[in-house]
């Protein structure tokens, strides 16, 4: 008896899903705290996971209960993405996350749409340096919403991109913030990590390496 409803569409986040660069995020906003005397700790980090640049600095100000001029304010943006960029570098193929791209790869050859639906405004750069860009339909990004999660705009506008409805989608996340944003967009949202850090998702895994080939076949719909 399959448990899930078949979907017909994958919506990706990409930090912390198909790549570990959540844990680079993470160093650039800690110097960041640092500078504003804060000691941002990993536990605290989560909270930014899956929540944009500026409103990332946002909670750390209020974390660190600073104020900050709107020019500093700016000036710490860029440099966190400066800092950022630098770490991200050397990115590969090799730093695709276990099982990712198997499952992209059968996802594909049974015609499932496939979309991107990511905070990061670095979220294309990302995928050439992992070269998974052709497996993409859709791309939705920090660029192209107004409203960053856990707003669902960034899903239901992946979800319009592949003309599938909303309850047809799986949105897999890392973070609260994104799945908060696919179950208000009314999908299935099915969490990456620790179960025990998630709140109202339907399903949880703790990686792609679990998610294995009989488990996708009972999620989605294979032409
Ligand atoms: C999300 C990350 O994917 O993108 C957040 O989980 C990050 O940590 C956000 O703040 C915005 O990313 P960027 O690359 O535009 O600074
Ligand atoms: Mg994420």
């Amino acid at each position: 008896m399959t448990k899930f409803k078949k979907h017909q569409c994958a919506l990706f986040d990409l930090d912390g899903v198909i790549v570990d660069t959540a844990k680079y995020h993470f160093l650039a906003w800690k110097k960041i705290a640092s500078q504003c005397g804060y000691d941002l700790t990993k536990e605290e980090n989560e909270q930014l996971k899956g929540v944009s640049r500026s409103d990332s600095l946002i909670r750390i100000l209020e974390m660190a209960g600073k104020r900050l001029d709107k020019t500093t304010f700016d000036t710490y943006l860029i440099q966190k993405n400066e800092d950022y960029l630098h770490l991200i570098q050397e990115l590969t193929p090799n730093d695709i996350l276990p099982g990712v791209k198997r499952a992209l790869e059968l996802l594909k050859v049974h015609k499932v749409k496939i979309g991107l639906g990511s905070a990061s405004k670095n979220a294309l750069l990302i995928l050439e340096k992992l070269e998974l860009t052709p497996f993409f339909e859709a791309i939705i990004d920090g660029n192209a919403v107004e409203k960053g999660k856990p707003h669902p705009e960034v899903f239901l506008k992946g979800s319009d991109a592949l003309k599938v409805d909303p309850a047809a989608c799986v949105v897999f996340e890392d973070s609260q913030a994104g799945i908060d944003a696919a179950k208000a967009g009314g999908m299935t949202a099915i969490a990456l990590g620790d179960e025990n850090v998630f709140q109202h998702m339907d399903y949880c895994y703790s990686d792609f390496e679990c998610l294995d080939d009989a488990i996708l076949q009972d999620i989605f719909y294979f032409i």
